[in-house]
């Protein structure tokens, strides 16, 4: 089991969201808490920072490695998807900087009864709330074919979706997360010369995707963050996948738009008003240091935006 998780790109974090000395911050995606205490130590002495995590042991860990900031940690365990409705029950507003760091954390990734990973034996489970009731096996083994295939082309982009799906539904039941990966091998075979990733990949991260309903709690939050947002406060997107990332392109185009009608109308007729200014034109992304000190971060791409 992986004993730690590295924070990715945590030095173009800070430097990217300018936390300063006495502001609030919220770190909706807690995890190792490794980002939330590079937040506490940048704005101290009073700064308080509200930390989120879907899973009661992201928040368990949290509370440990936090407890010396005493009473500037609120912390609580909850889909970021509520955000605005926690913040102002533990009375934050008007926040300077919040992240989300998304995915899975390594101590995830790395206990085999969480069932993320094909490369340890585990339950299909995949849920980051262990309370919340879908679970991967209930996809892989009750879900039709054509539903199945849908969620892996669509969420794992992976153009041989059917022919996975078709021999998912031969092989059923499939209770394992190595059953299920040599399943997939076996319908698509085995790594080709070129391809860097297991062929398996893909339909995990389909899987995870939808059990978390992820793509639909990221596009729930982010107009959240504006709202949570002190003028010239600044929220930091960490996302692992293409999915994600368009998604939070999009949101940040615009949302630094001060008009979003057709160009062909000759006056504005939708009143939007841009919010942000957006930081990174282009995302930053982890040096070849760091992803030979953390492989995990080579996919990572970190945007910033500021409130207008
Ligand atoms: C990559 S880890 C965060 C690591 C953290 N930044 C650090 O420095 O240790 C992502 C965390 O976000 C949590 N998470 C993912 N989606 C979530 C959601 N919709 N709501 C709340 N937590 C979520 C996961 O449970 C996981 O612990």
């Amino acid at each position: 089991m992986s004993a730690q998780h590295i924070s990715v790109l945590l030095a173009e974090v800070l430097a990217g969201l300018t936390p300063a000395p006495n502001t609030d911050s919220i770190d909706g995606t807690l995890g190792g808490a490794g980002h939330a205490e590079a937040l506490l130590h940048a704005t101290g002495p009073t700064g308080r920072l509200l930390g989120v995590d879907a899973d009661p042991a992201a928040i368990a860990r949290g509370r440990e490695r936090l407890a010396r900031f005493g009473d500037r940690v609120v912390l609580v365990q909850a889909s970021f998807r509520q955000l605005a409705t926690i913040a102002a029950a533990q009375g934050f507003a008007q926040v300077g900087s919040i992240l989300l760091d998304l995915g899975i954390s390594s101590f995830q990734l790395g206990d085999p009864e969480r069932g993320f990973s094909f490369q340890a034996e585990g339950p299909l489970d995949m849920r980051m709330n262990p309370d919340s009731l879908l679970t991967a096996a209930d996809i892989v083994n009750h879900w039709s074919q054509e539903a199945l295939a849908d969620v892996i082309y669509r969420y794992g982009e992976e153009p041989r979706s059917r022919r996975i799906a078709r021999a998912i539904i031969a092989a059923r039941p499939i209770q394992t997360t190595t059953a299920l990966a040599s399943v997939v091998s076996g319908a698509i075979g085995g790594r080709r010369g070129r391809e860097r990733i297991h062929p398996a990949t893909r339909v995990f991260q389909a899987l995870r995707i939808r059990v978390n309903n992820e793509l639909a709690a990221l596009e729930a939050v982010l107009p959240q963050l504006v709202t949570l947002l002190a003028p010239g406060g600044r929220f930091g997107i960490i996302t692992f996948h293409s999915l994600e990332d368009r998604i939070v392109k999009l949101f940040i185009q615009q949302e630094t738009r001060d008009c979003l009608c057709p160009p062909d109308l000759p006056v504005c007729r939708c009143g939007h008003r841009a919010t942000l200014r957006a930081i990174t034109r282009k995302p930053i992304q982890p040096g070849e240091d760091e992803i030979d000190r953390n492989p995990r971060s080579r996919s990572a791409k970190l945007r910033i935006a500021e409130r207008l």
